[in-house]
């Protein structure tokens, strides 16, 4: 029995479970299979968007926004939630206009702000509170982006962070590269802060959904 419950056969019944999308999101993720691009993929991208409606989420600042697919469930459950505002953030310019074309397409137009920016640092000069914070930058900087990140959410908000099981990295004693043990601490630091209800939800990489108390 135990030999059936492999995590690769785990993840591909996840998906199954994930309802039918626009045709314009499979075509993005047609798109990061083609070009090996990491996008969050469907399972995490549903639970991001769950997140986002139990929480009735209308301001979203998502660091590392890539070419818009996580920020696609994001602005769907604001949309759902009444309005509001994603930030897109990413510091290549043909990224963030690619996700403004794929994000236009699905009818989101109006919901995003595009920043083309270091995302830590945008994150410092847009005024929050948030409601949610979504965190897939860098891993080695993870770590220094987690105490502006506390400072700009509200409490009773949802911080979202992906790749916390780097691929099986972080189990790997002799692996001490920085992003490996940015995401070490950065799962070490919010899971000892009473400040926070967090709970690592083994979604493909691993999701952190952290509640800010
Ligand atoms: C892992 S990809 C994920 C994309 C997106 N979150 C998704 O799931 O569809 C992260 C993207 O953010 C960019 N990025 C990483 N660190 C960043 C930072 N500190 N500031 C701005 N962009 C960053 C990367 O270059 C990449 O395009």
């Amino acid at each position: 029995m135990a030999d059936l419950l492999t995590y690769s056969a785990v993840q591909d019944f996840l998906t199954t479970l994930v309802p039918p999308r626009p045709a314009e999101m499979t075509a993005m993720e047609t798109y990061a299979a083609q070009t090996n691009f990491p996008i969050i993929g469907p399972a995490a991208g549903y639970a991001c968007y769950q997140t986002a409606r139990m929480i009735k989420a209308k301001t979203i600042f998502e660091m590392g926004s890539g070419y818009g697919y996580s920020t696609a469930w994001f602005a769907r459950a604001v949309q759902e939630n009444g309005g509001g505002l994603v930030h897109h953030v990413v510091w290549d310019e043909k990224l963030s206009r690619m996700a403004a074309d794929h994000l236009s397409r699905l009818g989101y137009e109006g919901l995003i702000q595009y920043h083309v920016a270091e995302a830590v640092a945008a994150l410092a000069e847009t005024p929050g509170p948030f409601d949610l914070i979504f965190n897939d930058i860098e891993k080695q900087d993870y770590p220094k982006s987690l105490p502006l990140i506390k400072e700009k959410l509200r409490s009773g908000g949802a911080l979202i962070v992906d790749n916390v099981l780097w691929s099986g990295r972080i189990f790997d004693k002799k692996d001490r590269s920085a992003a490996t043990e940015g995401v070490r601490e950065f799962t070490r630091s919010i899971t000892q802060d009473p400040d926070w209800i967090v709970s690592l939800i083994p979604v493909r990489d691993g999701v952190i959904v952290a509640y800010k108390k």
